[in-house]
């Protein structure tokens, strides 16, 4: 258990962590911050490229292999004993865990949106990415209305 929520990547990154409790559960509402920052930086630059006048599929392709890649393993991000009923600092709801079915459709529709934009940016079409790229958002806003504490 210790090996499964050491911050690995944290420490990778030479990033600080966020102020938890060096416990499993504390370990890992840290790395799931840093893991959240991680696919919303990607989404950032998918954003600012489909914005640009010549946006750099590269750039795209890179971003959007990251988010499909972390995607699915968001659902293990959450072990019982991390959330804000646990006294720990967390923007997630304590819902995910007293609403894990609705938690896991959320979790899946990501999943599933992720592996469509990565399919389609791989495959190079700009043009249908823009169209594309409100689905993945949405699956984002889907989780973030139930799931985690507002701004
Ligand atoms: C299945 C639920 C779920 C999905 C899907 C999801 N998020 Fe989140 N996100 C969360 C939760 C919960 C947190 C708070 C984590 C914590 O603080 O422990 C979070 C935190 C974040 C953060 C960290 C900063 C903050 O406000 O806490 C960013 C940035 C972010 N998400 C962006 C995204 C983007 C972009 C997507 C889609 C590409 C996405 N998320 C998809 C649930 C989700």
């Amino acid at each position: 258990m210790r090996l499964l929520f050491a911050a690995v990547p944290l420490l990778a990154l030479g990033l600080t962590a966020c102020g938890n409790p060096d416990t499993p559960a504390g370990r890992a509402a840290d790395a799931r911050h840093e893991s959240f920052e991680q696919i919303g930086d990607a989404f950032k630059v998918v954003a600012d490229q489909l914005k640009a006048t010549a946006p750099d599929i590269t750039k795209i392709q890179a971003a959007a292999a990251t988010i499909n890649g972390l995607a699915p393993k968001v659902e293990t991000w959450f072990p019982a004993g991390s959330g804000p009923a646990d006294g720990l600092k967390t923007d997630a709801l304590q819902t995910v865990w007293t609403k894990p079915d609705q938690f896991k459709q959320a979790t899946a529709k990501f999943v599933e949106e992720a592996a469509k934009f990565q399919a389609l940016a791989q495959a190079g079409d700009i043009a249908v990415l823009g169209e594309e790229m409100k689905g993945l958002g949405g699956s984002c806003k889907g989780c973030h209305d139930n799931f985690r504490e507002k701004d």
